[in-house]
């Protein structure tokens, strides 16, 4: 295919999830739904992480930007689809496309350096308590946010490296409701076979390996834990299933999409949107809803707030 002229493709036509008007009905209900729960659940972490001061532990801390950071990524994607499900012409500009590239992985890199410090302090909290507060010191929580925003961005700049440059000349139809990048390089017209392998490589096996690193971790703790039997060990169980389960949540949809090999399948489609929408949603649930000590401190907070409202 050299020496195409390549007038370049301003930008892409999104088929969508499906073309039955039921479906998307449902998917409509449903995406909102979870869209609108998501950014309420999160910024109810933040609110009550910030204004309880019971919850200004590193723990905590970290546990809040998680939910900034899904903030943010459930407001990259979920909007623009759930506008888009009953547009008959579903497009995505060229900048636009790369930009929720560009979102997606930085935030997505952010989240996983993220998870690797909760494990990190789950660790100091299990395996060196009584340095607990010394070695989670508040700059080390604040070190370890700006290294996962970092790492998140130099993530998502190397992504885009791989497809700045490729030529788009023809073919513009991206079988999704957003842009990912397995599927932009098919649509370039050289040959990307060497491309996808590096991104595969790049996301995938980054991915992969900070699953198993997460997944062999928490297993190290939880056999720790039974080694040691004394009472608060029930909390610290539940703790650390609620950090496994959000792990598994959030490495999973990602693992099926980047070492997986053809990304064509309905299957996919249908995992790309609970990633986009239930991940987020499913973060603050687990963490709120069965864990004591936030649930008490949202009464606090939310009780203080009724107070005011009677002063008034
Ligand atoms: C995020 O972490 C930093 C550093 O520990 C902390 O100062 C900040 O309050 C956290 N953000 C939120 C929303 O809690």
């Amino acid at each position: 295919m050299k020496g195409v002229n390549c007038s370049g493709v301003s930008e892409f036509v999104l088929l969508g999830l499906s073309n039955s008007w039921e479906t998307q009905l449902l998917l409509f209900c449903f995406t909102s739904l979870l869209y609108v729960s998501s950014l309420m659940g999160n910024l109810l972490v933040v609110v009550t992480v910030t204004a309880d001061s019971s919850l200004h532990s590193p723990m905590y801390c970290l546990l809040a930007n998680l939910s900034v950071l899904d903030l943010i990524f459930c407001s990259i994607a979920a909007p623009k689809m759930i506008c888009d499900l009953f547009r008959k012409k579903k497009a995505i500009s060229f900048g636009g496309c790369i930009s929720q590239i560009f979102f997606s992985h930085a935030v997505g890199g952010a989240e996983m350096v993220l998870l690797i410090a909760m494990a990190f302090d789950r660790y100091v909290a299990i395996c060196k308590p009584l340095h607990y507060l010394i070695i989670m010191n508040p700059r080390l929580c604040i070190l370890i946010l700006v290294l996962s925003w970092t790492i998140g961005l130099i993530h998502s700049l190397s992504q885009l490296a791989f497809i700045v440059n490729l030529p788009f000349c023809g073919p513009n139809v991206l079988d999704s409701f957003y842009c990912d990048i397995p599927r932009l390089i098919k649509l370039a017209c050289t040959d990307t076979y060497k491309l996808e392998f590096m991104v595969t490589a790049n996301s995938g096996f980054i991915s992969l390996g900070a699953f198993f690193l997460l997944i062999l971790s928490y297993i190290f703790l939880l056999t720790t834990l039974q080694k040691q039997s004394f009472g608060g060990s029930s909390k610290a169980v539940s703790t650390l299933s609620a950090h496994i389960t959000v792990v598994v949540l959030f490495f999973g949809p990602l693992i099926f999409f980047y070492v997986w090999p053809s990304p064509s399948t309905h299957m996919d489609k249908f995992l790309a949107m609970f990633d986009a929408v239930l991940t987020p949603f499913l973060n603050p649930v687990i963490y709120t809803f069965r864990n004591r000590e936030m649930k008490m401190a949202m009464r606090r907070v939310f009780g203080r707030l009724g107070g005011c409202r009677k002063l008034i």
